[in-house]
């Protein structure tokens, strides 16, 4: 199998990264992960790049003149999928418009419910049966495009935002890898 050429997004963690990384050493996995994009340098996932030698760089994307310099980098690399992990910043029209249709994100909630920030607090607040997490394709509006891999879980009555965040996030790791097979299956 030939594999495609993947970027990650991120700002924090990185353990989505982690769980993308593990899995692309399976041969018959479909993609490569061959750069990692920050928005802060001081993003616990950089570590990540190191240990596994990836180029990686810390970019703020608030400008064209960057924008353009980024594509141009995701050109030369024959990046052909960018995945979001955590990444904390809204990317400009310009710049999804330039790559359209090749950007995924993992969002923490069963879209489209709960978009945006704070989804445990919100769906606990909701007094929801169940939550999850959802993988979709990113357009030009917050966590609203075409939705690629949902998967649910059961809220315990005991659970409160902590808990949740460390059972969605488990299901986001298999989730998010299930997602890139579905794409290129
Ligand atoms: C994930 O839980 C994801 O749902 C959200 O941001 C979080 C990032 O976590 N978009 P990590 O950096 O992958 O650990």
């Amino acid at each position: 199998m030939v594999k495609k050429n993947a970027c990650v997004f991120l700002s924090g963690a990185g353990t989505n990264l982690k769980e993308l990384l593990k899995s692309s050493k399976n041969a018959n996995f479909p993609i490569n992960i061959n750069l990692i994009i920050s928005s802060n340098d001081r993003a616990k996932g950089l570590n990540l790049a190191k240990i596994h030698k990836i180029h990686s760089k810390t970019i703020n994307l608030k400008n064209r003149l960057q924008c353009e310099n980024l594509l141009w980098e995701l050109k030369k690399r024959k990046i052909s999928l960018i995945c979001l992990a955590g990444y904390m910043r809204v990317l400009s029209k310009y710049f999804i418009n330039n790559f359209k249709g090749k950007i995924i994100n993992i969002h923490p909630s069963l879209l489209p419910k709960y978009r945006g920030l704070n989804t445990f607090k919100r769906v606990l607040e909701a007094k929801e049966r169940f939550t999850g997490c959802t993988v979709h394709y990113v357009n030009e509006r917050l966590d609203s495009g075409k939705v690629i891999l949902q998967k649910r879980i059961l809220i315990n009555s005991d659970d409160d935002e902590k808990s949740l965040k460390v059972r969605v996030q488990k299901i986001e790791y298999k989730t998010y890898s299930e997602a890139i097979i579905k794409i290129y299956s």
